[in-house]
C-alpha cells in the first residue's frame, strides 16, 4: 500500500477575491487531511491560483496593471483564505511559477502524438475559459448560463489535443470506478455526456488573442489554453517530471472540485493523462455550489459574502462546523446569517459549549478539578468511520453531535449536582459523583477525536481541558452566544411606547 496520500484543490483564478466558495474547496480537502493524519497517514495536500488566460488578464488591464504585476498581488488573499479556515496544505502552487511552465512545456511536448492543428470555427466563453458548440450556445440563447455574458465568435488556428483516443480507456476509468467520481449522479452526467465518444479539445489560442499564457513549444504564435495549463498543475506541485518524488504521491487519492468544472476533470484531465503516460486519480470528490439565501453568488448580485467576515465574527470552527455539516457535501447548499447565527448559538453555543463547561465547572467545584477514573466507554466507531470514508461529513458530525446530545440528557437524568449535595457524609455518593463525571470527561475526550478533523481548535480545547486529569483553572468558555444577526432572548423587552 501507497503510504503516502495526496489530495488537491481546484486552483481559483485570481480575477477576484475569494468567497464562499473556495472557502469549501479549502475545507472539504482539509476535513480529509486531517481525518487522515490522524489515523496515522502522511498527507501532501495542494492548494493554488490559476493565473493565466484571458480572465486574469482582463482583470489586469482594467486596474491598469501587467497581468504578472496584477497576479503577484491577487494570489494572496487566496493563501491567507485557505490559511483563515485553517487549512493544513503543503503545497502552494501559482501557475506563473517558472517549474510550472517549464513542466506545462514538457507535457506539451509529450502530447505531441495526439496534438494537430485546426481551425476552429465557433463560439468562447472568457467568463467560463470555454469554447462551446454551436448546440449550448442555441439551448441558452446565445447568453453563458453561468455567466449571462453573450458568447464570443472565434475563428481562429488552434492545436488540438486527440481526446477522441482515449474514449475507451476514459469511459471505463470511469465505469468501473477505476476513477471514482462521486457523488454517483455526478458519473452518470459524465458517462451520459461522452457516450458518443471524448471530443478533441482545443489545447492552444492565437497569442494575438491571448497573450497571457504559456508559449507553446516551437511555435510563437500561439499560448497554451489556460486549462491545458491549469490542470497540469495537479502533477507539476508534486516535482513532475524533474523530480522523480511526485511519484510518491500520484495518482492523487482524492480531488476535490466544483460541479462546474467537473466535466474538464473528468475528461480533459484523464485525456492528458493517458496521453502522457500517467496513471489517473483515484476519486473525484465533487462539490455542489453554496448559495446566499437563495441567490448564486454572484458580482452583479452584490451578495458575495466574505468568509473572514464570518470567521471574524465567529471563529473558524464555527465557519468549519457550519460549512462541514449544514451545507451537504456533494449538493447545493444555503447560507443565511440567520440559519449561521442559530447554529451557532444552539448547536455550538447551547449543546457543546454549555456542555464542556459545566462538566468542567463541577469537576473544579466538586472535586478540586481532580478528574477520577473512568473505564473506557467501548464506542462503535464503524459508523462514523464509514462516513468519512464516504465524504458524508454531515453524517460524521452528526454522530459527534447525538454523543453530546445523549451526554447532556445523561447529565439531565443523573443530575450530579443532586448527588453532590450529599458528597461530604456519604462516600457512596462521593465515588458516584466521581464516576459519573469521569464517564462524562471521557465522553468528551470522545467527542473531541470525533471532532478533530472539523473542528481542531475545540478539540484542542477539550483535550487541554479533560485530557490531563485535572482541569485547569484557565479554560475559556467555548462558543459565548453572539447576536449581530438575530434577536437576543436575553435583552430587556421593550418598554411599552409612551402616550
Ligand atoms: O474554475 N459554491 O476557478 P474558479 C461552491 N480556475 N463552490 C464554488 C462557488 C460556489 N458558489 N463558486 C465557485 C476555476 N466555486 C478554475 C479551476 S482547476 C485546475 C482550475 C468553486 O475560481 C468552483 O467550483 O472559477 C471551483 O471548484 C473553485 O471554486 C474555483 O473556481
Ligand atoms: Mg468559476
Amino acid at each position: 500500500m501507497k503510504k503516502n496520500l495526496y489530495i488537491s484543490t481546484a486552483i481559483p483564478y485570481v480575477n477576484g477575491v475569494p468567497h464562499i466558495g473556495h472557502a469549501m474547496d479549502y475545507l472539504l480537502a482539509d476535513i480529509w487531511a486531517r481525518y487522515q493524519r490522524q489515523n496515522g497517514k502522511e498527507v501532501r495536500f495542494q492548494i493554488g491560483t490559476d493565473e493565466h488566460g484571458t480572465k486574469n488578464a482582463a482583470k489586469a488591464s482594467e486596474l491598469g496593471l501587467t497581468p504578472q504585476a496584477y497576479v503577484d498581488q491577487a494570489s494572496q488573499p487566496f493563501k491567507a483564505m485557505a490559511e483563515k479556515v485553517g487549512s493544513s496544505y503543503t503545497d502552494f502552487i501559482r501557475t506563473t511559477d517558472a517549474h510550472h511552465r517549464g513542466a506545462v512545456q514538457y507535457i506539451w511536448q509529450q502530447l505531441a502524438p495526439h496534438i494537430y492543428k485546426d481551425r476552429y470555427e465557433g463560439w468562447y466563453c472568457s467568463g467560463c475559459e470555454q469554447f462551446y458548440t454551436d448546440k449550448e450556445v442555441e439551448v441558452n440563447g446565445g447568453n453563458c448560463p453561468n455567466h449571462k455574458t453573450p458568447f464570443e465568435r472565434l475563428s481562429e488556428e488552434n492545436y488540438y489535443l486527440r481526446a477522441s483516443d482515449f474514449t475507451d480507456q476514459i469511459r471505463s476509468a470511469i465505469e468501473t470506478n477505476k476513477l471514482r467520481i462521486i457523488p454517483e449522479f455526478r458519473k452518470k452526467e459524465i458517462l451520459e455526456l461522452i457516450k458518443d465518444g471524448v471530443k478533441d479539445v482545443s489545447i492552444s489560442r492565437p497569442r494575438k488573442s491571448l497573450s497571457w499564457g504559456v508559449g507553446v513549444p516551437g511555435d510563437d504564435s500561439q499560448v497554451m489554453y489556460v486549462w491545458l495549463d491549469a490542470l497540469s498543475n495537479y502533477i507539476t506541485v508534486l516535482g513532475y517530471p524533474d523530480d522523480a518524488s511526485w511519484q510518491e504521491y500520484w495518482p492523487a487519492d482524492v480531488q476535490v472540485v466544483g460541479k462546474d468544472i467537473l466535466r474538464f476533470h473528468a475528461i480533459i484531465w484523464p485525456a492528458i493523462l493517458l496521453g502522457i503516460g500517467v496513471s489517473l486519480p483515484k476519486r473525484l470528490l465533487v462539490h455542489g455550489f453554496v448559495n446566499i439565501g437563495g441567490e448564486k453568488i454572484s458580482k452583479s448580485l452584490g451578495n458575495g459574502i466574505d468568509p473572514n467576515q464570518i470567521i471574524d465574527s465567529y471563529g473558524r470552527d464555527a465557519f468549519r462546523y457550519f460549512f462541514s455539516c449544514h451545507i451537504p457535501t456533494t449538493d447545493d447548499g444555503d447560507f443565511t446569517w440567520e440559519k449561521f447565527e442559530n447554529a451557532y448559538n444552539n448547536e455550538l453555543g447551547n449543546d457543546l459549549g454549555n456542555l464542556v463547561q459545566r462538566i468542567a465547572a463541577m469537576v473544579t467545584r466538586y472535586q478540586a478539578g481532580v478528574i477520577g477514573d473512568s473505564p473506557q466507554a467501548e464506542h462503535d466507531m464503524g459508523p462514523y468511520h464509514e462516513a468519512m470514508e464516504q465524504f458524508r461529513y454531515n453524517d460524521a458530525v452528526n454522530i459527534a453531535w447525538n454523543t453530546v446530545r445523549s451526554l447532556n440528557q445523561y447529565l439531565e437524568s443523573v443530575k450530579p449536582w443532586e448527588i453532590a449535595k450529599n458528597r461530604e457524609k456519604d462516600t457512596e455518593a462521593a465515588e458516584h459523583l466521581s464516576d459519573v463525571l469521569a464517564h462524562a470527561a471521557s465522553t468528551l475526550l470522545q467527542v473531541a477525536d470525533l471532532l478533530t478533523p472539523f473542528m481542531p481548535d475545540t478539540a484542542d480545547t477539550i483535550k487541554h481541558s479533560f485530557g490531563t486529569g485535572v482541569v485547569p483553572a484557565d479554560i475559556q468558555p467555548l462558543f459565548p452566544k453572539i447576536y449581530l444577526h438575530t434577536p437576543d432572548p436575553r435583552a430587556p423587552k421593550a418598554a411599552p411606547a409612551q402616550s
